[in-house]
């Protein structure tokens, strides 16, 4: 199989990366500015083949360009997985245009833009896996407006492209993380929101990357072949926050 991630730098991409490339997998995956956790991936990466493009999903153009490229060095695509994401948090009456419109850009514009390049060779050869990265906030999560409008546009846009295309062959799914332990929730997750996961998940501990990896490797299997437009919770039973 041939998988793209973006956002595989950190978090919950690289482990992706790192479960894909052990599988055997050929992978190609985005950073946007960590260029040294870019290859810090590339030296966790198992047997399969993996290479690394700066790209900004926010910039259609760029996008299509690593789509080229990534189609170029590995011939096709069999996986595409949007998973970069940002949290710009604050509440809605003061939000600045720019918190908005940056999550909005990153997060569900560029999930768009990743999936529609991809898509004519996907479609092409009849055969395609597209699995987007939501979240517990697409129910809305106080304080997280735009990343709660963003998390809830991906799953109708997943569910959207599967209907478009399952005719195709191509598949299109979206997994619900929970609560992981990755940079985005160390940064920027308030004590708050951290309280209460940790106390309101009937699973007393936060998840590990690895575990959201497992699904996204399901969704893309042969086995998940007539999966189309689900949405996969993988939140422990955490389905929401306040
Ligand atoms: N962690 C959780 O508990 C959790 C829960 C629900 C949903 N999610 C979702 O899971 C996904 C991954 O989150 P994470 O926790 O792994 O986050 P993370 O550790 O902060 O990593 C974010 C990744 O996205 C990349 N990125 C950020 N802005 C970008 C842009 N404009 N263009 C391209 N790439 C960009 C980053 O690249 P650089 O390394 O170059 O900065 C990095 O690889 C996100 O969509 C997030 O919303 C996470």
């Amino acid at each position: 199989m041939i998988v793209f991630v973006t956002g595989g730098s950190r978090g919950l991409g690289r482990a992706i990366v790192r479960a894909a490339t052990a599988a055997g997998h050929d992978v190609g995956f985005t950073y946007v500015a960590d260029a040294a956790a870019a290859e810090e991936t590339l030296g966790l990466a198992g047997p399969g083949r993996c290479r690394a493009w700066q790209m900004d999903t926010r910039d259609p153009q760029q996008v299509d360009a690593v789509a080229d490229a990534m189609l170029d060095a590995f011939g096709s695509v069999d996986v595409v997985v949007p998973n970069a994401g940002i949290t710009r948090n604050g509440m809605a009456a003061t939000m600045p245009d720019a918190a908005w419109r940056d999550v909005i850009d990153t997060n569900l514009s560029g999930a768009f833009y990743v999936a529609r390049a991809f898509l004519p060779t996907l479609v092409g050869q009849r055969r395609g896996r597209l699995i987007f990265v939501s979240s517990i906030a697409r129910d809305g999560i106080a304080g997280q407006a735009n990343y709660s409008a963003a998390k809830a546009g991906l799953v109708g846009l997943a569910k959207a492209l599967g209907k478009e295309y399952g005719a195709r062959g191509v598949t299109s799914n979206v997994v619900v993380p929970g609560f992981f332990e990755t940079d985005m929730t160390r940064g920027s997750m308030s004590r708050t929101l951290k309280d209460f996961a940790a106390a309101a998940g009937p699973i007393d501990r936060v998840g590990q990357p690895a575990e959201l990896a497992a699904a996204v490797m399901f969704l893309a299997s042969p086995e998940a072949a007539f999966v189309n437009c689900a949405v996969l919770p993988v939140t422990a039973g955490l389905d929401w926050a306040p």
